[in-house]
């Protein structure tokens, strides 16, 4: 759409009572598969959230608090926001203006924000939250389910239950404050900061200190059976849903998500968050695992013949490829999904399966080279190649410089893009410098070439 790709800082008409040259925020940060996800003109640094929820009526009640840099002189801007009833909004402690268009928020402070001011804003809103619908991506958001609710999702899921700048290229920390019926869990990411409870509500808080992306934000509401200790000096919270069986594969599994961090650190560097964790759902519709920062949700069919290890590799893998390092757009998703499929490879290998080296080899084979794992197209980006090619292309770079360089290459991309964000072309730019040769032609033949390239 027209409208969504313009940028809003040219085409805006001047509000009233924003000066001269102050100009709307553009309604999509700029990704061109998702145009209308997230918005210009501002920079979110932290959000907290504090939400109520019903699981009887599926009644959601929140009051969000968004603290936020303005990277123009701003007029008016918007937040993401799918459904859900706004009843105010002010910035910097004065009433705002506000509409809503699809699923936008228009807000009109009183006056204008001027390029580098640093603002609040506070939104309160109540609703019944619905899903987004994505045929070909699956639909994404806040779910309710029999005891509770799953707020889940990627690309999108986060403006279903909160007012977001919703891309991941505007990380920002999190404080989350969830009261439901006494007697259920809330969960989200972080570090958990206790719970209490008055007159039959439990609050359960939350914060998660490093900056995350929007859609790897959680809030697990129901019957759980939550485990609350600690893994290298670090919390670790794992929840497991009350209808799965005590002791059973799910529990098994994440039982062991210490010591697979453990092991993922001595390949990718320290582990990159304050809290280590896993909840295990029992909702079959749920069908995917999520790498919901710091603490990962799975779905329940991934446990249904035993123990599964390599979704916890795959999930933990992501908390420093996705997660600590983030895309900056969703055509690079290869980035965060060929090294969490890598890192099953090596997990196999070190747990005394088939070798990295043969995985590569069975994978080759099957590979269909017409599919590219970079830029596959926005409905593509959970496409097999952007997961097994992605992985192929790691360990071609791998075979090409060797493990000293490879494991260099790794570790130092980990530390010096830490909380950030990330291209394919600052990749290969990376590795060409740690490996002190060129790579850029290696990279295009495993990620978008068309045929089958010669065995590294
Ligand atoms: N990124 C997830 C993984 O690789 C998989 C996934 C794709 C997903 N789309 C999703 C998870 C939607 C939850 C919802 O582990
Ligand atoms: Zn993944």
């Amino acid at each position: 759409m027209l409208v969504a790709l313009s940028a809003g800082g040219c085409t805006g008409r001047r509000d009233e009572s924003a000066p001269e040259g102050f100009r709307p925020g553009a309604p999509g940060i700029g990704d061109p598969y998702f145009p209308t996800y997230g918005n210009g003109g501002y920079d979110v640094a932290s959000y907290r959230l504090q939400v109520r929820y019903d699981p009887a009526t599926d009644e959601l009640t929140g009051d969000a608090s968004i603290e936020a840099t303005a990277t123009q002189d701003l007029s008016r801007f918007n937040l993401d926001l799918a459904g859900l009833t706004v009843s105010s909004v002010q910035v910097d402690g004065t009433d705002a203006a506000h509409a809503r268009t699809g699923n936008e928020l228009v807000i009109t402070p009183a006056t204008g924000l001027g390029r580098g001011d640093r603002f609040g804003v506070r939104v309160r809103y109540s609703g019944k939250p619905v899903p987004i619908t994505n045929a070909e991506l699956g639909s994404g958001g806040l779910l309710h389910t029999s005891d509770g609710a799953i707020a889940l999702g990627q690309p999108e899921s986060a403006s279903t239950w909160f007012p977001v700048n919703d891309h991941p290229l505007d990380k920002a920390t999190y404080q989350v404050e969830a009261t439901v019926p006494e007697g259920l869990a809330a969960l989200s990411n972080g570090v958990p900061g206790g719970s209490s409870t008055d007159a039959g509500w439990t609050t359960w808080r939350w914060a998660e200190r490093a900056p995350m992306a929007s859609y790897l934000v959680t809030l697990v509401i129901g019957s759980y059976r939550v485990s609350t200790g600690t893994h290298a000096g670090k919390p670790l919270v794992t929840a497991i849903a009350a209808d799965l069986p005590a002791g059973g594969p799910a529990e098994r599994s994440l039982a062991r998500t210490g010591e697979i961090a453990d092991f993922l650190a001595t390949r990718f560097g320290p582990y990159p968050f304050d809290a280590y964790g896993g909840i295990a759902l029992a909702d079959s519709r749920i069908g995917y695992a999520l790498e919901t920062q710091s603490r990962p949700v799975y779905g329940p069919a991934f446990f249904t013949e035993g123990p599964n290890l390599e979704v916890v590799v795959h999930e933990l893998a992501h908390q420093w490829f996705g997660d600590s390092v983030s895309i900056e757009r969703w055509s690079d998703l290869w980035l965060n999904e060929g090294f969490a499929s890598y890192a099953e490879w090596l997990w196999t290998e070190h747990d005394g399966g088939p070798s990295a080296q043969a995985r590569f080899e069975q994978e080759y084979a099957r590979t269909d080279w017409a599919e590219p794992a970079l830029d596959p197209g926005p409905s593509e980006i959970f496409s097999r190649a952007v997961y097994q090619r992605g992985a192929l292309a790691v360990h071609a770079l791998r075979r090409t410089v060797g493990d000293e360089s490879f494991f260099r290459i790794l570790r130092s991309w980990a530390a010096e893009k830490r909380d950030g964000n990330a291209t394919t072309d600052e990749l290969v730019a990376h590795a060409e410098r740690v490996a002190g040769r060129q790579l850029r032609p290696l990279f295009d033949a495993w990620l978008s070439g068309t045929t089958a390239p010669p065995l590294p």
